[in-house]
């Protein structure tokens, strides 16, 4: 018996996701550059050096997109190739952005895109970084300049890339650069970052009047969430459960809520709490990013506080690939009041025996989440092309498309992942299709 055809919403938006740093190669003046300098830090040993080559290749990669079915591409802004020093603008590589623009619209994908995906220039980095309020000055003046630039050829624009993975790995894990380890620092850099995001907010707004699509809108203007699920790895223990509680209030629920409301409220035992209202912050949402890869089980009193469910299947990086939780973390978000983009989703799976599958499952959780009257605009998978996977260096593989890191000039591997995804974006359904190419 056919299953079930499960059609999305017209101008539903599909796609994939990459960030500069990841794809492009050679971005020797930001902090992640340097950082992936220093001995063992990067899995492997192996930095981003040229990536995928991505800043010469991205036309023929947006091609494979173009060729998939998908209507949609978020990318990221680098930064630090755009102002190698304070107010200095490169005129080569604002061209280049003008380029990739332009590749994407002749190819029908509408550009989603991130202004700030967790690198910084050197010079933002050397002058305190993230936890200079001089930073925000600077990034504020940042996304004025691109909403300037770009403005006649976007339109949705995504502030941070999940602002509370950059604080709590660069500030509190020290697993980022610039490597510290200090809840309260890395409270203080989360509070910046929320901040940026609401200058960002009305800043583009202001100054993107152009409506690059025709569809009466000149900006929508969201940021990227990662909202992992936590849950008590014994559900009936009072310290678990209270655990799971204030790491989700932290991590998430205060996160989220700050972009609505404009309250930041931060807290974590033992460290500096923030409270601070920030005007330019409140009602800062036209759009919740999400970001969605896994859950964790959360244990008290225990040197490692996150551990995977038992008998959960895994990918490669040892996360739980649990399809299920995108549908609650769609449903959570939604609480805001604000439609939902999917800003990334994805499973690290170099040898594609997992994502096949999963691509159809996620999708059918995201129909039931609709189902269930979330409100979901679009869906971008992570990623398009295997990539710089950060401290994981190349082991995380989550492209739809293989890419040979040793021969860069070889064409990239089609994986039946992508033939899956482009099954669904090209009928804007779930379809017999569709779960046939997933082919077990
Ligand atoms: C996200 C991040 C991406 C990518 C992905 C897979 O947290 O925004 O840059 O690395 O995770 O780990």
């Amino acid at each position: 018996m056919p299953a079930e055809r499960l059609e999305f919403p017209a101008g539903f938006l599909w796609g994939a996701a990459t960030s500069a740093h990841q794809v492009e190669g050679g971005n020797t003046c930001n902090d992640w550059w340097r950082f992936e300098q220093i001995p063992g830090v990067i899995r492997g040993g192996r930095g981003s050096g040229d990536a995928c080559r991505h800043l010469e290749r991205f036309d023929a990669d947006f091609a494979l997109a173009q060729a998939d079915g998908h209507n949609a591409h978020r990318l990221s802004l680098e930064w630090s190739r755009l102002e190698p020093a304070r107010g200095r603008f490169d005129p080569g590589a604002v061209a280049h952005y003008h380029e990739v623009l332009a590749s994407l619209r002749r190819r029908g994908l509408t550009p989603i895109v991130t202004l700030h995906h967790f690198t910084n220039p050197l010079w933002v980095a050397d002058a305190g970084g993230w936890e200079a309020r001089s930073t925000v000055d600077a990034f504020e003046s940042f996304v004025g300049f691109c909403a300037r630039e770009y403005g006649h050829e976007v339109d949705w624009w995504c502030t941070v890339n999940e602002p509370e993975v950059f604080a709590f790995r660069g500030w509190s894990e020290g697993l980022w650069p610039p490597a510290v380890r200090d809840n309260s620092r890395a409270l203080q850099v989360l509070a910046h970052q929320l901040e940026a995001h609401g200058r960002a907010y009305r800043v583009l707004h202001s100054e993107d009047r152009i409506d690059a699509d025709g569809d009466g809108l000149a900006a929508r203007v969201g940021f990227a969430k990662h909202r992992v699920q936590l849950e008590p790895l014994r559900q009936w223990h009072p310290l678990d459960q209270m655990q799971a509680f204030f790491e989700n209030r932290v991590f998430n629920e205060a996160v989220e809520q700050a972009t609505v409301t404009g309250t930041v409220e931060l807290s974590i035992p033992g460290a500096r709490s923030v409270l601070r209202e920030l005007p330019e912050l409140k009602g800062a949402l036209d759009w919740y990013g999400l970001n969605y890869y896994t859950r964790w089980m959360v244990r008290s009193l225990q040197p490692v506080p996150h551990v995977v469910r038992p008998g959960a299947l895994l990918n490669d990086l040892g996360w739980e690939v649990w399809p299920t939780g995108l549908q609650r973390a769609i449903l959570a978000a939604g609480r805001l009041g604000r439609p939902v983009l999917v800003t990334e989703n994805g499973v690290a799976d170099a040898t594609d025996r997992l994502r096949p599958r999963a691509i159809v499952e996620f999708a059918e959780a995201m129909h039931a989440a609709i189902a269930d009257g979330a409100n979901v605009l679009g869906y971008l998978h992570w990623s398009l092309l295997d990539n710089f996977e950060w401290n994981d260096g190349y082991h995380g593989r989550f492209g739809l498309y293989g890419v040979d890191f040793d021969d860069p000039e070889r064409p990239r591997t089609r994986r039946r992942s992508a033939e899956v995804f482009a099954r669904i974006a090209r009928a804007n359904a779930i379809t017999d299709e569709a779960r046939a190419a997933v082919g077990e």
